[in-house]
């Protein structure tokens, strides 16, 4: 079985890569920078806002784990227009995995706006997929959100509340699905417990040891009501077991 990851140089594409080179599946990689110390994969450059090397990316491929995204910038380039002429070219393939964020159509924002268009391509194609969708990384918390204090403070919507999951344990789960059948859309993967954003730089500060306090911020808007309100939560689904407090006791052990 030969399998591709697209995104291989992101938190989730990185993720999988250090699982896969333990399994015995054929595994191709892309992306647009050349990840460091992936000599046993073979990786190919490709530009999902061009369309450039994407056909060399998938010669020869049955499963692709599809972890290109681009959540900043040329968002709609990337995730949805060169999202939907990507799939033109996977008409033949086994298995699509899609991976995608938990609440997208109850959060306005344009990012998840396309990721939800993405969703509805591959819905509305005949490419056989698993469609999986998870709720922010821990990763992405901390390296966003608590990045930087200004003035010894996290100026944070305090409130916001988040079910923060392991890139690991998604990457585990994503490549469980690879030997699987097609199964469309499933069940969501979340993380163990829903925190406030506060709670999370409380601990970010307990654990690192930090002279930081937590400033509290709010705005008016759909926006904020709906992290107000879990909408990229789901209760139900708790299924990662490390929680944000052990990510940042076990980072760079
Ligand atoms: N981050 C989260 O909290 C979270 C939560 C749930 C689900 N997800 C989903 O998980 C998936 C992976 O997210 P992530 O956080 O790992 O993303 P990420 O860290 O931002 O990585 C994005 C990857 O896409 C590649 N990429 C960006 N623009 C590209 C382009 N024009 N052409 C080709 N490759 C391009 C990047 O590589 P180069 O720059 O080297 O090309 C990188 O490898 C996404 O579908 C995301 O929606 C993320």
């Amino acid at each position: 079985m030969k399998v591709l990851i697209t995104g291989a140089t992101g938190q989730l594409g990185l993720a999988l890569l250090k699982q896969l080179k333990n399994t015995d599946y054929q595994v191709k990689i892309t992306s647009r920078r050349k990840p460091q110390n992936i000599n046993q994969f073979e990786w190919v450059y490709s530009d999902f806002s061009t369309g450039e090397g994407l056909k060399d990316a998938i010669t020869d491929i049955d499963v692709i784990i599809h972890a290109a995204t681009s959540p900043m910038k040329d968002s709609k380039n990337v995730d949805v227009i060169g999202f939907g002429k990507f799939l033109d070219m996977n008409l033949q393939i086994k298995h699509f995995i899609y991976p995608s964020i938990v609440g997208i159509e109850d959060i306005p924002m344009n990012y998840y706006k396309y990721k939800y268009q993405a969703e509805e391509l591959l819905i509305n194609s005949s490419v056989p997929h698993t469609i999986i969708r998870a709720t922010q990384f821990h990763s992405f918390i901390e390296n966003s959100l608590l990045s930087k204090p200004l003035f010894k403070k996290y100026f944070v919507p305090g409130d916001f509340k988040f079910q923060t999951v392991d890139t690991s344990e998604f990457a585990a789960h994503l490549i469980q699905l690879i030997g699987d059948v097609p199964k469309g859309k499933i069940n969501d993967f979340g993380g163990p417990e829903i925190l406030t954003l506060r709670e999370m730089a409380e601990l970010k500060i307990k654990v690192n040891n930090e002279s930081n306090k937590v400033a509290n911020l709010s705005f008016p808007g759909k926006l904020y009501r709906a992290f107000l309100k879990g909408k990229n939560t789901n209760e139900q689904q708790k299924l990662g077991k490390i929680t944000f407090e052990e990510y940042l006791r076990n980072k760079g052990k």
